[in-house]
C-alpha cells in the first residue's frame, strides 16, 4: 500500500502513467471493492495479470461482458504501459 501511494505521488510529480483512478472509484468503490454498476467482478479480488488483461482487452475490444462499452470509454485514452502500471496499483 505504501508503495502504491509513493508510486502515485511520483507519477503525479513527473506526470507519467497518469491513469486517473478517482474516476474509476465512482463505479468501483474507493478500494475497488464494489461490483461496478452491479455487474463487474470485484477488482480488488482479481490478480494483477487479470486486471491487465481486462483493461487492455477493454481498450482493444477483446474482453468484457455486456457492459464492456462502459469500460472502453474509461481506458481507450491510455497506453498499454499506463494500463499495466495502474493494474499494479489496484491489486496486490
Ligand atoms: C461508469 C462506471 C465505471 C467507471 C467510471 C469505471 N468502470 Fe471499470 N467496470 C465497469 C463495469 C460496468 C464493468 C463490467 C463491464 C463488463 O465487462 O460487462 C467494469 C469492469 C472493470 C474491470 C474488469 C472486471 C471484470 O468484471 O472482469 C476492471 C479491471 C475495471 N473495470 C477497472 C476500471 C478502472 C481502472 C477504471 C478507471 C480508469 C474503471 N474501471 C472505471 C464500470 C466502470
Amino acid at each position: 500500500m505504501k508503495k502504491a501511494v509513493l508510486a502515485a505521488l511520483l507519477c503525479a510529480i513527473y506526470g507519467i502513467a497518469s491513469v486517473n483512478t478517482a474516476v474509476c472509484k465512482g463505479c468501483h468503490g474507493q478500494n475497488f471493492e464494489k461490483k461496478a454498476l452491479g455487474v463487474s467482478q470485484v477488482v480488488a479480488d482479481m490478480n494483477v495479470t487479470s486486471v491487465e488483461t481486462a483493461l487492455i482487452g477493454y481498450k482493444n475490444g477483446t474482453y468484457g461482458g455486456s457492459m464492456k462499452g462502459v469500460m472502453k470509454g474509461q481506458v481507450s485514452k491510455y497506453s498499454d504501459d499506463e494500463l499495466k502500471e495502474v493494474a499494479k496499483t489496484l491489486v496486490k
